[in-house]
């Protein structure tokens, strides 16, 4: 069997900790384009790991091209696996890939990174590993987390009987880039590979692997800290441009212009770019709010408040454009929805995924909820079970919430219809006969700009749509 060999240090099995939305989809496209490499992912969510393994139509991920991956990998150099301590035992490089959330209490509630896994993560691979073991934060982490791991790792070089020298570790910073929806593509073709770390021959080490399908020249290696902090702040600037379109999807509701037409004059500039300016509800998603609020977090830690509240204005903006929306729906049912019938289409934070964590949705159903309105719930691919979770806590709006598959009927005497996922099917809805079954007078709200506004005009349907100061 060939392997990577690096001045004699050779890859030939890999482990992941943490098989979530980043673990799971990475290690497949490595392990395809690896296939002398072993690779171990492992969990602690016994779960998740059954359903890595099994039916290849319901893996707990939904991201286009994966599954076809894993059919390929799986089971060869690719396996899935709640044995910790074996996986760490035969990786000669381990990923820590596991959830990095905000604390929800104690020191930083509300903006540092919760390193609880991480740390544990560190703990067992210091306990388990075996010989040289390359370890790498794939996890987005505070700057300076990895002093932290080197730390823990390093207490048990010491107390290993290091005789031989076998237990030894180096830490590289190998952050993920990857969106959801996207991931497949936007790891076999990225913009770039970032390696930071101290010790060239370990960075080699994965280099090579990376190489092994991405042009060297997008692989870009760097310190340790400016490879963790640049995964803050390439996600600050990214969520920074979509709070400045929506900033301005405000002033062209209230001027007549229209923010696609803003958006698109602005962005052919090249030195701005078309990229990341589509306004909508607000970004949601596991990443961006709470990476700003943890730089937010490092930023008064570090004393600069000047820094920390300009960061902070970006998620300001962002939860002042949810509650616009909702306060405008509200507005136009006359200022009472009590009773109405609300159609929410689209749960996810963004199409092409079933996750929904930090979707605008949740914030606005719970908002409409609060304000006694009945929704009838339709997503393409998130589970009513998750939907209900999110928004039916403590059993207390069961009759107010339904769960409908099919667009049509939910429709049915609707009051209004909230567009707030950008999923293809509800890009081409048959408006023309669709409004004729709702309650009169009926709205349309289209916060992610997918419906054609010649369209409507042949209906009855009063129509809001979000940036559009010609919609009513
Ligand atoms: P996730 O919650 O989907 O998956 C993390 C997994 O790690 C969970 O299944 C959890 O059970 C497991 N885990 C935690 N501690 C463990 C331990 N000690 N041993 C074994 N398993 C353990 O999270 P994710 O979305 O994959 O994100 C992981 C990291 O990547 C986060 O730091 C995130 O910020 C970053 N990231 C996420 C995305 C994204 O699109 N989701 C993109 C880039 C970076
Ligand atoms: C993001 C980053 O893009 C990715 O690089 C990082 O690794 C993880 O976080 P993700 O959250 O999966 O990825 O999706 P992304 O496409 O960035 O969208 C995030 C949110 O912003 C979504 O709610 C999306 O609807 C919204 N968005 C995105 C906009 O409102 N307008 C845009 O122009 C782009």
């Amino acid at each position: 069997m060939s392997t990577l060999k690096i001045n004699g240090f050779q890859i030939n099995n890999i482990c992941c900790i943490g098989a979530g939305y980043v673990g799971g989809p990475t290690m497949s496209v490595i392990a395809k384009y690896c296939p002398d490499i072993i690779i171990n992912v492992v969990d602690v969510n016994t779960d998740r790991i059954k359903s890595w393994n099994g039916d290849y139509k319901y893996l707990p991920i939904f991201e286009p091209g994966l599954s076809e991956i894993v059919k390929e990998v799986r089971g060869k150099n690719l396996f899935f696996t709640t044995d910790v301590e074996n996986s760490i035992k035969k990786a000669d490089l381990v990923f820590i890939s596991v959830n990095t959330p905000i604390k929800t209490s104690g020191i930083g509630a509300g903006e540092a990174s919760d390193l609880r896994w991480v740390e544990s993560s560190a703990r067992e691979i210091s306990k388990f590993a075996v010989g040289h073991t390359i370890v790498v934060e794939k996890s987005t982490l505070p700057v300076k987390t990895a002093e932290i791991i080197k730390s823990i790792l390093l207490s048990s070089e010491q107390n290993f009987n290091n005789d031989d020298k076998t237990k030894t570790f180096s830490v590289l910073s190998n952050p993920e880039f990857l969106a959801e929806g996207t991931a497949i593509n936007d790891l076999v073709n990225p913009d770039r590979v970032l390696i930071g770390g101290e010790d060239n021959e370990s960075i080699d080490a994965l280099k090579q692997i990376y190489s092994k399908w991405i042009n060297q020249e997008k692989i870009i290696t760097t310190n340790l800290w400016s490879s963790e902090l640049s995964k803050l702040i390439a996600n600050a600037f990214l969520a920074q441009r979509i709070s400045s379109i929506n900033s301005v999807s405000a002033i062209c509701e209230a001027t007549g212009a229209n923010v696609i037409e803003v958006a698109k004059a602005v962005g052919t500039d090249t030195r701005i770019g078309e990229k990341f300016l589509k306004p909508g509800p607000g970004f949601g998603g596991s990443c961006f709010k709470k990476d700003i609020l943890n730089l937010v977090y490092i930023c008064k830690s570090l004393g600069l408040n000047q820094v920390a509240s300009y960061w902070e204005g970006i998620i300001n903006i962002n939860n002042w454009q949810q509650d616009r929306i909702y306060k405008i729906v509200v507005d136009k049912l006359y200022g009472n929805i009590s009773g109405k019938r609300i159609v929410i289409l689209g749960f996810s934070f963004k199409a092409d995924t079933n996750d929904v964590r930090n979707s605008p949705s949740i914030k606005i159903c719970r908002q409409l909820l609060g304000e006694d309105a009945t929704l009838i719930i339709n997503d393409p691919k998130v589970d009513k079970k998750i939907i209900l979770n999110e928004i039916n806590y403590d059993n207390r709006y069961n009759y107010k919430i339904i769960y409908e598959k099919n667009i049509s009927k939910a429709i049915e005497n609707a009051d209004a219809v909230l567009i707030m996922t950008e999923w293809e099917e509800y890009k081409n809805l048959d408006w023309k006969n669709l409004y004729k079954k709702m309650r009169k007078p009926s709205w349309l709200f289209d916060t992610r700009s997918i419906i054609s506004f010649e369209i409507i005009k042949e209906t009855d349907l009063n129509f809001w749509q979000l940036g559009n100061g010609e919609s009513i």
